[in-house]
């Protein structure tokens, strides 16, 4: 089996890509470098440029038997996407239109899609199930959802195989800490908690006290990578039982909640370090609470999260931070 994982240098592409190695896959990388990194790539067939490429994606399919795509490569800033919508519409929306085009005529049918919770805006409840109503809330959500109708659309129409895995908050790192997240800028909670915590930057900003939780900052639920990484494979494995036209949504999510004041307590008791904290207004595109139920995903596709303790989550992503400043 060969699988083609695009955006396999970003931050969760990369380690699938490792992942898909211990478990003796191989696999071909397509990543632009745009927000990847060459240093991050794990060995596998690289070519670098855009996904949307259609030379470059033919050039691929023709030199490699592909048996399933995995789509990781998008733009994934809540924030950014409210500034900058037509960003995220052609970067996640248009171009997996002719990437689904070029499957199509190599008879690749099989695709495992990054989603996100953002597809389900402000919950109603506070476990999120796959039933949850979708009305995202930001421009990253809309264009997320629809790439989900897309795919669903195009395995009714042309038989393709389609999975769409939403994430809460992928965190963590790997074990050995040879990898971890990293985004030129950084804008996520966890790495930037700990870059302040190793001294590499002055403090953290907490975005919004006043939102309708226990302590009135925002609530999340944190994934470890490697439990993404584990999930897309029995994702696959599941894909590859159906018969064609098959089309599902999962949730990965661990299905508890930790406020960004949280996140900050357990990463200084992990690291013993003192954090300066300055207290601000909300960030645009925000929803308060995302928690995720992923029932389904346990017990359809026999996923078991092995990293499921914020403690190790944060554990694995400053021993990263660590190497990583050592760099
Ligand atoms: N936050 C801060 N200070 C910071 C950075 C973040 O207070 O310096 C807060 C945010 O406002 C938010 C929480 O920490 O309340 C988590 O923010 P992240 O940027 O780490 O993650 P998001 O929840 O915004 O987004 C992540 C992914 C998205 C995905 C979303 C779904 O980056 O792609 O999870 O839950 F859509």
């Amino acid at each position: 089996m060969k699988v083609l994982v695009l955006g396999g240098a970003g931050y969760i592409g990369s380690h699938m890509v490792t992942y898909l190695k211990s478990q003796n896959i191989a696999s071909v990388v397509i990543d632009d470098l745009s927000t990847g990194f060459a240093s991050s790539l794990a060995g596998a067939p690289f070519y670098q440029g855009d996904f949307a490429n259609q030379e470059l994606l033919q050039q691929v399919f023709k030199e490699h038997k592909i048996d399933a795509v995995m789509h990781f490569a998008a733009s994934s800033q809540v924030g950014e996407s409210v500034l900058q919508p037509e960003k995220y519409y052609s970067n996640n929306v248009c171009k997996t239109q002719v990437l689904l085009n070029i499957m199509r005529q190599y008879q690749v049918i099989n695709i495992v899609f990054s989603s996100s919770a953002a597809v389900y805006g402000s919950p109603k409840q506070a476990l999120i199930n796959e039933q949850h109503s979708v009305t995202p809330i930001n421009p990253y959500g809309r264009s997320k959802l629809a790439v989900e109708w897309m795919l669903q659309d195009s395995a009714s129409a042309y038989g393709i195989k389609a999975i769409c895995l939403r994430y809460f908050n992928a965190a963590g790192a790997a074990i050995d800490a040879s990898n971890g997240e990293r985004h030129d800028p950084e804008t996520h909670l966890i790495p930037l908690v700990l870059q302040a915590l190793s001294g590499r930057s002055h403090g953290i900003k907490v975005f919004g006290t006043d939102y309708a939780t226990p302590d009135g900052t925002c609530v999340r639920d944190y994934i470890h990578i490697l439990d993404i990484a584990q999930a897309h494979l029995c994702a696959l494995d599941w894909l590859f039982e159906q018969p064609t036209g098959a089309f599902k949504v999962f949730n990965l999510g661990n299905g508890t909640g930790f406020s960004v004041q949280q996140v900050i307590n357990i990463a200084k008791e992990v690291t013993g370090q003192q954090l300066n904290v300055k207290f601000s207004a909300r960030r645009l595109g925000d929803p308060a609470v995302l928690v995720a139920s992923a029932e389904q995903a346990k017990q359809l596709l026999g996923w078991q999260p092995k990293y499921s303790k914020l403690q190790e989550i944060i554990t694995h992503a400053w021993a990263w931070e660590q190497n990583f400043s050592g760099l």
